[in-house]
């Protein structure tokens, strides 16, 4: 079978990332060999996310690049899948003519078959069939090894919560959880390959198994949490309504369980908070952060802030950043709100002035600037448990050298904290042979420098920092 290349081009949330794996996974056997050259690539595949409109117009500029690769090489096949390949469908058969495939979020698994009939028919091709239910056909595990130390497992997919500003429910379809065993079998194969670290996905995972009678989500946890050979576990994204406390207690109970969790608030202000569908005051959200830090001190609380949603005074606006003060969060995405078709906040009256959005979200990003540097210098001084994804691309910047990394002898490695904070630092390389690369270890790194978004640190004697067995306690902020 003749190497094949396929470029993609992922966009997005960490949903696409993982299925840009699965789209891999399912070409491999096909004589899909990955590449990076887009002029080398048989098949360029774009997964989109439509999210926010930018994320949309981003996808379309990078496929209009693309026509004069094909007019060079007219046998490239060149698709568009992911959340925009559903919402806009044959419209971009179009509006694109050298684009041959549009598909959507559950096409996936029907992506070889149609590749193949592609190739031989030379015909253009839609599939944005939605489908009920998530089934084990819906994924496939590599064959080649996983790259990293970390990766991303789909636990379910879709959603039911219609939060009026969003387009995911529409996008990605009703929610449907993955059967547990299924899970679990594609994290040991995983962990097999090198694995350290997983994060769960789904839109909404404290909800998972419910709709369909499986086991908990805290359940799930405990199941995951007994593999062995893996380290940490992370999920991502949680809903402050499906929060409750048995989920809470897996923090303080369950060992790999990461200290840190995502949790998005969007508005500090309950009139917005209602216009927004979420389903909870803001008192509710903060007994939820409470409770967290009673359980779990020290955890690194993180959210996503939506500013000028339809109807946004300034004395909702001040109520966000009111919020932003109390709950001291580690770290923040703050979005400017953006119409999206199909979600019924597109109809809402009173739109707030651009230029009043970009004021607020300059706002947002000045208040927690300082308290996630502020949070981050509390660090100093102390010992982490930082899991090494590897080799630090970027050169030290000047006050990276200040604190000794960039030596000569020394190599620049990175990494995070249980918490989530990436942490740079050096390693004598004298001290380490072939086979003592820092990769998927666990490392005790003393602090020395905060920055605003990564933390920098040295690896003293590499004996010591090694996580010893018994040693495996987590260190929390001072
Ligand atoms: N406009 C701005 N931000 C949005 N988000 C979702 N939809 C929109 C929108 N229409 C943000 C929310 C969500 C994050 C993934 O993207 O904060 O949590
Ligand atoms: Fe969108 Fe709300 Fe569902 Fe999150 S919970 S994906 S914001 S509808």
């Amino acid at each position: 079978m003749r190497t094949k290349y396929l470029y993609i081009n992922t966009m997005g949330c960490q949903m696409n990332v993982y299925d840009t794996g699965q789209i891999q996974n399912r070409l491999a056997p096909m004589g899909f060999e990955p590449t990076d050259e887009l002029d080398k690539a048989d098949v360029i595949l774009v997964n989109t996310c439509s999210i926010r409109e930018k994320a949309e117009q981003k996808a379309f500029s990078f496929l209009g690049r693309l026509a004069p690769l094909k007019s060079r090489n007219p046998g490239l096949i060149i698709g568009i899948g992911g959340c925009v390949a559903q919402q806009e469908g044959k419209r971009i058969l179009k509006r694109m003519p050298y684009v041959d495939l549009v598909f959507g979020t559950h096409a996936i698994g029907r992506l070889p078959r149609i590749i193949q009939r592609i190739a031989e028919k030379r015909c253009r091709v839609v599939d944005v069939q939605i489908s009920e239910h998530i089934s084990p056909d819906d994924f496939a595990l590599g064959n080649t090894p996983a790259s990293g130390t970390s990766a991303f497992v789909t636990i379910m997919r879709g959603c039911d919560n219609y939060c009026t500003y969003c387009v995911v429910p529409h996008v990605r379809g009703r929610e449907s959880s993955r059967a547990a065993d299924d899970i679990l079998a594609e994290i040991r194969h995983l962990v097999s390959k090198g694995v350290r670290e997983v994060t769960l996905l789904g839109q909404n995972v404290n909800s998972y198994g419910i709709k369909e009678g499986l086991c908990s989500f805290p359940r799930l946890l405990e199941q995951v949490d007994a593999i062995e050979g893996l380290e940490r576990i992370r999920f991502t994204t949680s809903h402050p309504k499906d929060f409750s406390d048995a989920l809470i207690g897996t923090f303080g109970r369950l060992d790999k369980v990461c200290h840190h969790i995502h949790l998005p608030v969007q508005s500090g202000s309950d009139r917005i908070l209602k216009r927004m569908n979420r389903r909870y005051t803001r008192a509710v959200y903060m007994e939820r952060v409470e409770r967290l830090r009673s359980v779990c001190p020290g955890i690194a609380i993180t959210s996503d802030i939506i500013v000028g949603f339809p109807g946004e005074r300034p004395v909702d606006f001040e109520q966000t950043l009111s919020l932003l003060r109390k709950v001291e969060y580690d770290g923040l995405f703050a979005f400017i709100y953006s119409d999206r078709p199909n979600a019924p906040a597109v109809r809402f009256k009173d739109k707030v002035a651009e230029a009043v959005k970009k004021e607020r979200l300059q706002a947002v990003l000045d208040c927690q600037e300082k308290i996630t540097l502020d949070h981050n210098q509390q660090l100093v001084g102390t010992l982490q448990e930082v899991l090494v994804d590897g080799l630090h691309a970027a050169k030290p910047t000047a006050s990276e050298s200040e604190t000794g990394g960039g030596a000569s002898g020394e190599l620049q490695w990175s990494g995070r904290t249980t918490t989530n904070k990436i942490v740079h630092f050096a390693a004598p390389s004298g001290q380490l042979t072939e086979n003592q690369m820092l990769t998927g270890q666990v490392l005790q790194i003393m602090i020395e420098k905060a920055m605003p978004h990564c933390l920098l640190g040295s690896l003293q004697a590499l004996e010591d920092a090694i996580k010893s067995p018994g040693k495996g306690d987590r260190i929390h902020a001072a």
